[in-house]
């Protein structure tokens, strides 16, 4: 039986993101200027200008539509900003380009197969725009009567609408009244509603019944009476990615899955189907293909099955851009007993536009300390900066960001509005840096438990190196 695939796009359109406040809720883009150059300090994003502006032609390729199914690796030390970078080229991307995040080990939790994971994961890299025909109802209402029925349980009614031209009378149902009450449609109001969808869009008042002014809010905006016809047809564009395509289409999860995010795995049979109906809306001019990016962080903890799988997946003809980020230098690659640079195979290597990050010079870590502490809505007194970035120097960038605030709470309680010196150094000591930390386990010598790993090399060998 054939089936029939829909992009399900009148239930998607209503879904919106949320945004999140956490470590790198300060990058709001990637500060480059219109020829690209990185600004010294821009939308959150300091230094590490040959990385951004690596990024920055990337994304503008991408946004060209002239790149897709190539692969790019940030390399470099912890905490020079490689996640940072690929946050500030997902907020540049423009909102219907798709940019995927996955961290590597996600792949081997998920209650699926490595590959299916990965798939699902490029898939919804790919956005799909489509071109929609909707009819739709528009004109000024003229009247609404709805009749209860005796017992009150069910209601009928009628709705008159109307343009300068014409006037039709519609029967309406449960539904579509409980529709016009929420919107709370009165005569008077111009509306539209999707014939698909039954969704009531209130455009506004009608000029003709301005003189009611003193009766509306200050806020009532006012609108022509429509003309022509009643039923018009109006093209809509939306974009949807591939996956949210499959998973509206399996028939054991329905759309309702993207909400719970337990899609399960989708069959390849109807994955194929889709690419095909796809590639029909292509050919009837029905559908674009927009090419996003796909971020994987911390690309080492993939094992080999899954570097393969990508090497593959990359010449696929529905392929993304894929960004990978690593901190590894040398390392053994997942599942083999082979040693290779970043812990990628050399084939993979071989495909991938490589980009290093440099660790930050004293004055670029002051300035993120700073763009942090405004983040934080945190103050530090001019010396407490100056230890602070010093600190940094000595530790580590994380470290000293996240002493920000563990200083706020110290200052806090005796009652400061400023973080001082006195206070980060009280934070020093009660929270271990990595450095202090290692000094203190060789210190212990055994007391703990579980401190020998074993003498073979087992999976836990190859981190930290
Ligand atoms: N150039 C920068 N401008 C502003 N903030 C930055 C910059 N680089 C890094 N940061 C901030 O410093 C912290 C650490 O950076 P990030 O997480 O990007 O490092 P990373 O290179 O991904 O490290 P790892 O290899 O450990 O994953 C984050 O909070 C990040 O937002
Ligand atoms: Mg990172």
């Amino acid at each position: 039986m054939a089936m029939n695939i829909t992009a399900g796009t009148s239930e998607l359109r209503d879904v919106t993101k949320m945004e999140r406040i956490g470590a790198h809720s300060h990058i709001r883009g990637l500060g480059l200027d219109d020829r690209l150059e990185p600004r010294a300090n821009s939308q959150g994003l300091v230094g590490q200008a040959k990385a951004r502006k690596a990024a920055g032609m990337i994304l503008k390729m991408v946004q060209e539509g002239k790149i897709a199914g190539r692969a790019m690796l940030f390399a470099g030390p912890p905490s020079t900003g490689k996640t940072a970078i690929a946050l500030g080229m997902a907020q540049s991307l423009g909102s219907d380009v798709p940019f995927t995040i996955i961290t590597a080990s996600e792949v081997f939790s998920l209650s699926m197969s490595k590959t299916e994971a990965l798939t699902q994961a490029f898939r919804r890299s790919i956005g799909v725009r489509i071109k929609e025909e909707t009819e739709l109802i528009e004109g000024q209402v003229v009247e609404i009567q709805i009749d209860r029925s005796l017992t009150g349980a069910t209601k009928t009614g009628k709705l008159t609408i109307k343009t300068t031209d014409m006037e039709t009378v519609y029967d309406l149902g449960m539904k579509m009244i409980e529709a016009l009450t929420k919107e709370k449609v009165l005569a008077g109001d111009v509306i539209a509603i999707d014939k698909t969808s039954g969704k009531v869009t209130k455009l506004g008042r009608s000029f003709a019944q301005s003189r009611d002014y003193d009766a509306m809010g200050a806020d009532t905006k006012f609108v022509q009476c429509p003309e022509g016809e009643i039923q018009k047809r109006k093209e809509v564009v939306h974009t949807v990615s591939l996956h949210e395509i499959d998973v509206i289409n399996s028939r054991t999860q329905g759309f309702l899955a993207l909400f719970a995010g337990d899609t399960g795995e989708i069959k390849p049979e109807l994955r194929n189907q889709i690419n095909a109906k796809v590639a029909e809306w292509r050919e009837e001019g029905k559908a674009e293909i927009v090419p996003g990016i796909l971020f994987i962080d911390e690309v080492h903890m993939l094992d080999i099955e899954c570097f393969s799988f990508l090497n593959r997946a990359l010449e696929g003809e529905l392929a993304p851009l894929v960004i990978m980020a690593s901190n590894r230098g040398m390392a053994r690659i997942r599942g083999t007993k082979f040693r290779s640079p970043h812990g990628l195979p050399v084939d993979l290597l071989d495909r991938v536009l490589i980009v290093s990050t440099k660790p930050y010079t004293e004055d670029e870590v002051q300035q993120i300390i700073q763009i942090r502490c405004q983040e934080e809505d945190t103050q530090l007194t001019p010396d407490a900066l100056t230890v602070l970035t010093s600190m940094s120097m000595q530790t580590t960038l994380r470290y000293a960001l996240n002493l920000i605030a563990c200083g706020k709470v110290v200052a806090r309680k005796r009652k400061a509005e400023m973080v001082d010196v006195e206070d980060l150094r009280r934070a020093y000591t009660y929270f271990m840096d990595e450095k202090r930390s290692v000094q203190w386990l060789k210190e212990q010598q055994g007391s703990l438990v579980f401190e020998e790993v074993g003498g073979k090399e087992d999976e836990l060998m190859d981190i930290g190196q």
